[in-house]
């Protein structure tokens, strides 16, 4: 570990209590099973928590119920975050420096957690720091990686195990649509940095969104039973045409997945 090198640089800080709920509510219900496997306990890793360890500590709260003996390890590539987060430190919850090469003295992680750590980074920067990261999962590891608001009501993030990444989720709070009258392609303000710039004409992230803004308009009739039912009509009319996954139950969270292969931008296709 003394040897590694330090990959990445410190960014801006920023974070916020339950921010990033809504990814750890969908990593529960969605990849549940990855959290309670094998008899050791899994080890999982929040990269690059912020200026305070307070998503960390949640994120250890969240799984404990789940998986009473996880280990939480909050890395910050930043040492005085390093500081700053001791106070929340507590059984199964630790902080470190570190960077995307994931030091864990050995181990390694079942989840990697990485939210709104790319995003200040360049477009070219991201393949090589998901595979340092991916180098550190376990067989059955995910790494989550991806870029929300400030309070977390409008995100997205990339799933990967160790070998490739799997789905893209797209998650709002349904209310701010119908509320502000918006389109859900409002949701490309906050793409993962893979997919931020490829929002444009001949890109499939592009092409989605066009789809899903279309299929919320048609399903405007649906309005006056809330803004859930609409997104499950709208959803059901996307799945024709696009690999959706998971179902209505997500779906009326303001969560949906597609596979990675549908929206992989040009020139990166698996
Ligand atoms: C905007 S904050 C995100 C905090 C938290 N994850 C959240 O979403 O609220 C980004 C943090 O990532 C840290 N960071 C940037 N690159 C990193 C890297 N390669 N390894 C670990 N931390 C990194 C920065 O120092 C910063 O504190």
């Amino acid at each position: 570990m003394g040897n590694e090198r330090t990959e990445g640089v410190i960014t801006r800080g920023t974070t916020h209590p339950n921010r990033l709920r809504r990814i750890d509510r969908w990593l529960i219900a969605c990849h549940g099973e990855v959290l309670t496997k094998g008899a050791e306990p899994p080890v999982v890793v929040d990269l690059g928590y912020g200026a305070s360890g307070v998503t960390s500590a949640e994120w250890h709260a969240r799984l404990r119920a789940v998986r009473p003996n996880v280990e939480v390890v909050g890395l910050e590539i930043d040492p005085a975050r390093v500081e700053a987060a001791l106070p929340y430190a507590r059984e199964g919850l630790s902080f470190a420096r570190g960077g995307f090469e994931v030091p864990l003295q050995g181990r390694s992680a079942r989840v990697i957690r990485a939210i709104n750590v790319l995003r200040q980074y360049g477009e070219d920067e991201v393949a090589p720091a998901w595979e340092s990261m991916q180098r550190r999962l376990d067989p059955d590891g995910l790494l989550i990686e991806g870029t929300c608001s400030e309070l977390g009501r409008l995100g997205s993030w990339v799933v990967l195990d160790r070998e490739r990444p799997l789905t893209l989720t797209l998650s709002w709070r349904l209310r701010d649509l119908t509320e502000q009258s918006l389109p859900p392609s409002i949701v490309a303000e906050r793409l993962p940095k893979v997919l931020i710039h490829r929002n444009v004409s001949g890109e499939p992230i592009h092409a989605l969104l066009a789809d899903l803004d279309q299929a919320w308009a048609h399903a405007s009739a649906i309005a006056p039973f809330g803004p859930r039912q609409r997104m499950i009509a709208a959803v059901e009319a996307l799945a024709q045409d696009w690999p959706i996954r998971g179902g209505a139950k997500r779906w009326r969270l303001g969560e949906v997945s597609v596979d990675w292969r549908a929206v992989a931008p040009v020139g990166q296709r698996a």
